[in-house]
């Protein structure tokens, strides 16, 4: 297969012109930048839209045909290069496909980009419970059963907006099923696969929501893809939406000045996820089989498998993740998270033939181990699931009202039967406890305490460390 990086060539291409410059950005291809001389080497390519170099908004030359390489790739319609990470996917795809008051069906352990998209739009949220996934003990997917429920209830809704895989790797059973629900109704179904970029490579994964046939898939490249951070994809295979309305949005919401780095970053990753060939797979199969063996013998460390073979879950009985992953920054091993039953990692996407230093990861782990005996357990109870949500649900009140009523802080313990006037997130993983216009009941105050007890952080507007929420009044 000829292999082609449009945006890379174009870039090198200029750049071998030894231009000068007398535009945008002001560092003047590095020349009067301060930065390290790593990083501001690589300043040489952060150009602009400059003659060869395309027009992001606009694109008719390289940018054109990396899209177009792209769109191949992945084998859909029509795909788009995003500059501001999966937010933006997230936010265009609901704004081309719901107006203000107009009803969505959401999953509701999603991304808080899907929620401020909502918020923004105006949109008449109707929220579907995801199981609870008893195996990592996080939010899983929405059973077949709950979306039939909202799509009976709700047949009118514009749009159906699901995650796919979960953070933690959890991809669910029967999405294909879900989506062709859907299309029954006439409905378009967008997915935010942010974490599962990698899912075409090989069988050896879960299938991607693009072979399952979403309308709109959104992927942070940079999450597993070998791509810069804020590099994103946006697939559209749609009979029930037009591409040109996503990129109506994908326009205003973007910036007029993209960065080159991450285009052909992107252009990049694509490259990398285009040439994966299943001996690839095969390689990465057999190094990450045998380092969770490994793993698996140093007791009693607990390891966890989910879909996705990408992700892999660490135990450690008796003391909380928050422990486990301080020990383990102190060996040099940083996770993607931690929450209080466990962390997180994220495996490379090797191809054959590349080293990753499972090894000596391996005995930093035993090592760290060893550390966090000499520290006291702060054993947890189980931490009460978020399950307790009721299958399909609606918010108190439209984000028009909210924004009309009057708002207090009030103690969280005495906070039982409220509205919560804002979203409140433990991050990592970002997935709301508590939603603006939503009832806090006894579960998720108790679900937030002992996430507090645990050093859990929080993002959204609180004042937790005064033990304050903000409320309707
Ligand atoms: C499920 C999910 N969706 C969307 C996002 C946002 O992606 P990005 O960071 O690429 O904007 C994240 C980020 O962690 C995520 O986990």
């Amino acid at each position: 297969m000829k292999r082609e990086r449009p945006v890379v060539s174009a870039l090198q291409k200029f750049a071998e012109k030894e231009p000068l410059s007398w535009h945008v950005p002001g560092h003047k291809n590095g020349l009067l930048s301060n930065l390290p001389l790593t990083i501001k080497e690589a300043l040489t390519y952060d150009l602009t839209e400059l003659a060869g170099l395309d027009d992001f908004h606009h694109p008719e030359e390289a940018i054109a045909q990396a899209e177009m390489l792209l769109a191949k790739a992945y084998q859909v319609n029509r795909s788009f290069f995003l500059v501001n990470g999966s937010t933006v996917g997230n936010l265009a795809m609901i704004y081309a496909t719901c107006k203000r008051n107009e009803k969505i069906i959401v999953q509701r352990n999603a991304h808080k980009s899907i929620f401020h998209a909502l918020e923004l739009v105006g949109a008449k949220a109707i929220f579907v419970a995801p199981v609870w996934d008893a195996a990592t003990a996080t939010a899983g997917a929405v059973p077949a059963s709950t979306l039939h429920e909202a799509l009976q209830l709700h047949p009118d809704a514009k749009a159906v907006v699901l995650t796919y895989p979960t953070y933690y790797g959890v991809a669910g059973e029967d999405l294909r099923l879900q989506i062709k629900m859907c299309h029954e109704l006439g409905i378009p179904v967008l997915v935010d696969e942010a974490h599962g970029a990698h899912f075409i490579a090989s069988d050896t994964f879960p299938s991607s929501s693009v072979q399952l046939g979403a309308d709109v898939v959104v992927q942070s490249a940079h999450k597993t893809l070998p791509a810069m951070t804020m590099a994103s994809f946006l697939h559209v295979n749609s009979a029930l939406i037009d591409a040109e309305k996503i990129n109506h949005y994908l326009r205003m919401l973007q910036s007029s000045s993209p960065s080159y780095l991450l285009l052909a970053s992107l252009d990049d990753a694509r490259d990398y996820i285009d040439s994966y060939l299943e001996r690839d797979a095969a390689y990465l199969k057999d190094k990450r089989n045998q380092w969770v063996e490994g793993l698996r013998a140093i007791q009693p460390l607990q390891v966890i498998e989910v879909d996705d073979p990408l992700k892999l879950l660490l135990r450690f009985p008796g003391y909380t993740g928050f422990q486990l992953k301080e020990v383990l920054e102190a060996q040099g091993i940083y996770v993607e998270l931690a929450d209080p039953y466990q962390v997180l990692f994220i495996l490379p996407l090797l191809k054959h033939g590349q080293t990753y230093p499972f090894a000596e990861a391996r005995i930093r782990i035993k090592e760290a181990i060893l550390n966090l005996r000499k520290i006291e357990a702060n054993i947890i109870q189980t931490v009460a699931s978020s399950n307790e949500n009721t299958t399909v649900s609606t918010p108190e009140f439209s984000y028009d009202e909210l924004e009309q009523l009057d708002k207090e802080w009030v103690p969280y313990m005495r906070a039982i039967g409220r509205v919560s006037a804002s979203m409140l997130i433990p991050y990592p993983p970002g997935i709301p406890l508590f939603l603006p216009g939503e009832k806090i009941t006894v579960a998720k105050l108790s679900q937030l305490e002992e996430l507090l007890a645990v050093g859990a952080a929080f993002q959204g507007q609180h004042r937790l460390n005064e033990k304050l929420i903000y409320v309707i009044k």
